[in-house]
């Protein structure tokens, strides 16, 4: 078997596109190793998508146009605290900093034989869509997530590779999750 190839920001766009989950894509097929992340793509997000609540971003391979991960992007504001905003240099009165939240993400388990580093690439492609598509009309300076560490304790660690740091301000409040964010502009 050949080894999986390592998905990077430089080959991303020679496997993959990102696509808007729309109503024919094939979100069947998608399997996770979280079975209610695939559930979510099957069941709810499109619905969230039409309500304004969450836009889905599909992976989609360009060879035979398979769902290889997804992602749910929401507006966020980040609570910080005085210690937390002179770590990124934002000498603001107030405590909330606008961000872009990663909702949800996930990558299929099926092609895990094929290719690697799917879900670091996903967050590089929210940090691209907060850049170009957001930033011009509306400031996002975080992407933000609450890591589910109920379902895979890991994914702080997945999180905390791809250069998000635990938020302070909230942390502790909340056991099943915890508030991260990534500074886009730093
Ligand atoms: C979390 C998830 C998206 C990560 O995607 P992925 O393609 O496996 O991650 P990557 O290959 O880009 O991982 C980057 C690094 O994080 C590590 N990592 C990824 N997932 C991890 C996990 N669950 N536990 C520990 N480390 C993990 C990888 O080993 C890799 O480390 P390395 O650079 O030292 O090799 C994927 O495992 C997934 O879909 N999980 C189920 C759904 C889920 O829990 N989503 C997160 C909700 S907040």
């Amino acid at each position: 078997m050949n080894a999986a190839v390592v998905i990077t920001r430089e080959n991303g766009d020679r496997y993959f596109h990102l696509e808007r989950l729309t109503a024919d894509a094939p979100v069947e097929a998608f399997r996770c190793t979280v079975p209610e992340y695939a559930a979510y793509l099957r069941e709810e997000a499109l619905r969230a998508q039409t309500d304004h609540v969450a836009v889905t971003w599909l992976l989609r391979e360009k060879a035979g146009g398979e769902i290889t991960a997804y992602m749910s992007l929401v507006a966020d504001g980040v609570k910080l605290s005085n210690a937390e905003k002179e770590l990124h240099k934002l000498h603001y009165p107030f405590k909330t900093i606008p961000a872009l939240k990663i909702a949800k993400l996930a990558a299929a388990e099926t092609f895990r034989q094929k290719y690697r580093s799917l879900g670091t690439y996903m967050i590089f492609q929210a940090g691209t869509l907060a850049r170009n598509s957001v930033n011009p009309y509306c400031a996002a300076r975080f992407l933000t997530v609450d890591a589910d560490i109920e379902h895979d304790a890991g994914v702080l660690a997945f999180y905390q590779k791809n250069g998000f740091v635990p938020n302070i301000e909230v942390s502790g409040k909340r056991r099943k999750t915890i508030s991260m964010r990534l500074d886009l502009y730093r």
